[in-house]
């Protein structure tokens, strides 16, 4: 089964991305032929920094490695290492009807925010149905606001092979309803956007900090408190097994600790949870030439089976090779 997915590359990751679509594809690559690449020419739509889309994307590869991409398991790569998927999007551009592409949500949003109108943006899902078809894709794994391009996505190639045949394989996108959405430190969803995270690759000290500003009650020090309602325990639950839960419950109901304690308590658990990822940063960062390896040999094997489908669609289109 063959599961493709595309990483922005933005900048820290924090804990809603990791709970919320990276452990998820570490999953995925125990059990399916993950494709997995940094979408680096999508991020030119809203970068418009070259030294900083480059800084970026090395810095997603040593991430997602870091925290357990297995280039042995999963093919990992840099989206622009596979040109062909350029050739392949403006071949699906004809197959693309306008009115498509401006009922795209993600497009509207971005426009209503003050984000100029330009060209890539609007055709930015074309691009993505590029990476999907490219690779014959049968599942693609995506957060709800992502939906929508996958569904596109079936729209084109339907549309495409209706004019030449079974070319193209019709993605079908998945979304994880069991992933809860990671409160940000205000207690609303964590985002970037919303300037609430808890970076995964902080330092220390940062790290106490940022749990130090979680919001809570203010139920004295010596009562009983409500685990239920409280940010600090929502966060902790996420890397406790239910042993450590009911325990930390107790704690809890028992009263006689103030919220300082479990904001303690949380920072430890993330400290120690992403300790052998940090280790694998460090190392990663200091051998960026075998990080780059290993985004070439992942793009070599991308690429062969770009190849073989592009000399198909080619031949269809009538492209002379
Ligand atoms: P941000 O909102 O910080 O910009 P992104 O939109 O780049 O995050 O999210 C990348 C991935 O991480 C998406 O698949 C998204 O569903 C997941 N994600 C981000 N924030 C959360 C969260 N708070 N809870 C669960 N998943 C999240
Ligand atoms: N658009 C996706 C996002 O913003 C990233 C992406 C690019 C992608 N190409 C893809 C995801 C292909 C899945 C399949 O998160």
């Amino acid at each position: 089964m063959r599961v493709l997915t595309g990483i922005q590359p933005s900048g820290a990751l924090h804990l809603g991305n990791y709970f919320g679509a990276i452990k998820q594809m570490l999953d995925l690559q125990e059990k399916s032929d993950l494709f997995i690449f940094i979408a680096n020419y999508h991020a030119l739509t809203s970068l418009k920094d070259g030294k900083a889309l480059k800084a970026n994307t090395l810095d997603a590869a040593i991430n997602f490695l870091s925290l357990g991409i297995d280039p042995n398991k999963a093919t990992f790569w840099a989206q622009s290492d596979v040109k062909e998927v350029l050739e392949l999007y403006w071949i699906l551009s004809g197959y693309t009807p306008m009115g498509l592409l401006e009922r795209a949500h993600s497009y509207k949003d971005k426009v209503s925010k003050g984000i100029a109108a330009n060209h890539s943006l609007f055709s930015y899902p074309v691009l993505m149905a590029a990476d999907i078809l490219l690779y014959d894709s049968q599942i693609v794994p995506v957060g709800k606001d992502q939906i929508q391009h996958v569904e596109m996505t079936r729209d084109i190639a339907i549309k495409f092979n209706n004019d030449f045949g079974d070319i193209l394989k019709l993605p079908e996108f998945k979304v994880d309803e069991d992933v809860a959405t990671v409160p940000g430190l205000d207690g609303t969803k964590m985002s970037k956007s919303y300037g609430n995270t808890i970076d995964i690759f902080c330092t220390e000290k940062e790290l106490k900090k940022a749990t130090s500003k979680i919001v809570t009650d203010s139920t004295p020090m010596e009562e009983p408190k409500d685990f239920l309602t409280c940010n600090v325990y929502a966060l902790a639950k996420l890397f406790l097994n239910s042993d450590e839960l009911s325990a930390l419950q107790d704690r809890y109901t028992k009263g006689g600790e103030g919220y300082g304690h479990f904001k303690a308590y949380l920072s430890g658990l993330i400290w120690s949870y992403f300790e052998e990822a940090r280790a694998k940063r460090a190392y990663y960062t200091e051998h960026t030439d075998e990080v780059m390896d290993i985004l070439q040999t992942g793009a070599h094997k991308a690429k062969r089976i770009a190849e073989e489908k592009m000399k198909m669609i080619r031949d269809v289109v009538g492209i002379y090779r």
